[in-house]
């Protein structure tokens, strides 16, 4: 008889976890180390040519290292997995690693800046030309694709407006093509949305988000084949040197084992906090999933298990009330990033998305007025008083 699966929260606590056989410490130890000592120059030349063979100089993988991605690939469900130090790292890596001069990428035009960055000057500068689109119909993606088309790269949920892009939809079109896809799934997380299963090739998260999820590390991962992992530690993780610390591995592997419970609050708390905006008269538009009114949400309960921690608004006053009520909140912490215990809220048109064109910016949904929050474990009951108490200065 086969044996059962194990649940998400099994897998989120234990997958990839083993007491240490010398001490029996439950705890993942942080091999903080560089170097590998080898027991004479064959064994060396061994490990020094794969990480299959072992342990060589910590830029190529450490056993803490090799722990979160062990763990990564089974919550993930893909055969293998490569750690950075940041989610940056990971997306650079990949696309340095996969494409070359003469490609062409179809890229989703709203994702985090960094990414935007690197398609439209990195990349270009070294012949690679991309086709930004609206993702959101895959239409444009088909229409998008040349014959020299490499990658399809897409976010979503997108940062900073949650837009959806249809995950079966892009796999089907880049199957029939021969093309490689790669979904950056951090607003998601593992615990909400499945994109291995639904055919995409390569998923991306910035673990410096609900991976950590405590807002006191940095790092990216990739979730893919293993022989797609192998190439890009050999030729990108290895030349370009984007790894990940021992600590920092440590920390994500421990945040790890509370994904579950924290997503389950974080979405409560997220759909609370949409509806009380959406019923509040100084709130112009919300943007959540989870919200029948998004024009997507028919999209999202099919290929979401929940609707994630990522809310975005407009008040009627446009950006001078956002400025107001930003400044005026007393709990909800003025800050970048996301996927904290703490509930983020930022202003994307002036902090994580001021490098975007503002004519592109404002055509993909990112408004002068737009507010992004990134909902945590706080109680509903005081985050939304906090929301309140701001809504009335303005
Ligand atoms: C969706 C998304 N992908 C990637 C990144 C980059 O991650 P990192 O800051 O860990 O480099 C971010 C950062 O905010 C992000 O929001």
């Amino acid at each position: 008889m086969a044996e059962k699966k194990q649940g998400f929260g099994t897998l989120a606590c234990r997958a990839g976890l083993n007491p240490c056989p010398t001490t029996g410490a439950i705890a993942t130890p942080i091999y903080q180390t560089s170097n590998f000592v080898f027991e004479n120059v064959q064994d060396g030349a061994r490990k020094c040519e794969s990480i299959d063979n072992g342990y060589c100089y910590t830029r190529l993988g450490s056993p803490t290292q090799s722990v979160l991605e062990e763990k990564v690939a089974l919550i993930e469900g893909g055969e293998a997995a490569l750690a950075f130090s940041t989610g940056v790292a990971a997306i650079s890596s990949l696309l340095f690693s996969v494409l070359q001069q003469g490609d062409h990428a179809v890229v989703s035009d709203t994702c985090y800046s960094a990414t935007h960055y690197l398609f439209d000057n990195l990349l270009r500068k070294f012949g690679v030309e991309t086709t930004f689109v609206d993702t959101s119909d895959v239409k444009n993606v088909e229409k998008a694709i040349r014959t020299n088309t490499k990658i399809i790269y897409f976010e979503t949920p997108a940062n900073p407006t949650v837009r959806l892009t249809d995950i079966r939809g892009i796999a089907k079109i880049a199957k029939e093509q021969n093309i490689l896809t790669a979904v950056d799934s951090t607003f998601a997380t593992p615990y909400i949305q499945r994109p291995l299963e639904m055919g995409i090739d390569v998923v991306i998260h910035s673990a410096t988000k609900y991976f950590g999820g405590h807002g006191d590390v940095m790092g990216g991962i990739l979730v893919g084949t293993k022989q797609m992992m192998n190439t890009v530690r050999d030729d990108t993780l290895k030349n370009m040197g984007g790894v990940i610390g021992p600590f920092d591995a440590y920390l994500i592997i421990r945040g790890l084992r509370t994904l579950e419970v924290r997503m389950k609050k974080i979405c409560s708390n997220a759909m609370k906090i949409a509806r009380f905006l959406e019923e509040h008269p100084k709130v112009e538009n919300v943007f959540y999933p989870g919200l029948a009114s998004h024009p997507q949400h028919e999209l999202a309960k099919r290929q979401m298990n929940d609707f994630g921690g990522m809310v975005c608004f407009e008040l009627k006053g446009g950006l001078e009330a956002g400025e107001t009520v930003m400044n005026n909140l007393k709990l909800c912490r003025l800050a970048v990033s996301l996927g904290d215990v703490d509930t983020l809220i930022q202003h994307p048109a002036s902090m994580t998305h001021w490098y975007v064109p503002r004519e592109e910016r404002i055509k993909t949904g990112i408004t002068d007025g737009l507010v992004r929050m990134s909902v945590g474990i706080e109680d509903p009951e005081d985050l939304i008083a906090d929301l309140e108490q701001a809504f009335e200065k303005i």
